[in-house]
C-alpha cells in the first residue's frame, strides 16, 4: 500500500467485479439503443475506461472536464466548465458517468446544463457514492458503492492532482491533506 494512505478501502478485485455488474446491467437496460457515455474530467477517466468495456451494446463517448474543488478538499460549490462536450446530444441517449457524487453540486449543474440540450434520455453513473455529504439531491441511476465520509482517493480520485493512478480506492492519511 502507498505510505500516504490510511486504509484500502475498496481493492482491485471489488472494483473489478462491481464495474463488470454495472455495464452488464447497462447493457441489458439499453438493448437496442445507442449509449453516449459523458465522462467527467478528471475523476471518472479510469471508471469510465473500465465500464465501457464492460458494456456490449454500441456506445460512444465524449468529456467534459468542470471544477468545483480547485486546489482544497472541500467543495467550494462554484462549477467552471474547463473543456465542453465536442458535439451536439440532442436526441441522444445519455450517460453522465462521474467517479464520485459528495454534495452533489457538480452533477446537479451537469444535469441542468446536459438536460438543456435536449438528450432522448439522461441518466447517471456513480463509482462512489457518499450520501451523508449530500447538499443538493441528484438522481443516481446507477452507483458502484456506497461510502463513509472520508477522504478517498485512487482509481481516478485525486488529492491536489496527486494518487489517481493507484488501482485501488483507498482513504488518505489526515496528515497529507492537512499538512
Ligand atoms: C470531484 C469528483 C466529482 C466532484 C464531486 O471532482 O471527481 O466530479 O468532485 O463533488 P461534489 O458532488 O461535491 O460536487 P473535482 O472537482 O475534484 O475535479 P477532478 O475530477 O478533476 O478531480
Ligand atoms: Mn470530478
Ligand atoms: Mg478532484
Amino acid at each position: 500500500m502507498h505510505p500516504h494512505m490510511k486504509e484500502i478501502l475498496l481493492d482491485e478485485q471489488q472494483i473489478k467485479e462491481r464495474v463488470l455488474q454495472l455495464g452488464q446491467q447497462i447493457t441489458r437496460d439499453y438493448q437496442g439503443q445507442n449509449i453516449l457515455m459523458v465522462g467527467i474530467l478528471k475523476g471518472a477517466m479510469i471508471f469510465l475506461a473500465d465500464l465501457v468495456r464492460n458494456i456490449d451494446v454500441p456506445t460512444s463517448f465524449d468529456f467534459m472536464a468542470v471544477s468545483s474543488y480547485g486546489a482544497g478538499a472541500v467543495s467550494s460549490g462554484a462549477v467552471r466548465i474547463l473543456k465542453d462536450l465536442d458535439k451536439s446530444i440532442d436526441g441522444r441517449h445519455v450517460i453522465i458517468v462521474e467517479d464520485i457524487v459528495d454534495t452533489g453540486l457538480t452533477l446537479q449543474y451537469l444535469v441542468e446544463n446536459m438536460k438543456a440540450r435536449g438528450p432522448a434520455s439522461l441518466k447517471i453513473c456513480t463509482l462512489l457514492d457518499k450520501p451523508s455529504r449530500r447538499k443538493v439531491d441528484v438522481p443516481v441511476d446507477y452507483n458502484g458503492f456506497s461510502i463513509p465520509d472520508e477522504f478517498v482517493v485512487g482509481y481516478g480520485l485525486d488529492y491536489n492532482e496527486r494518487y489517481r493512478n493507484l488501482p485501488y480506492i483507498a482513504v488518505l492519511k489526515p496528515e497529507i491533506y492537512r499538512s
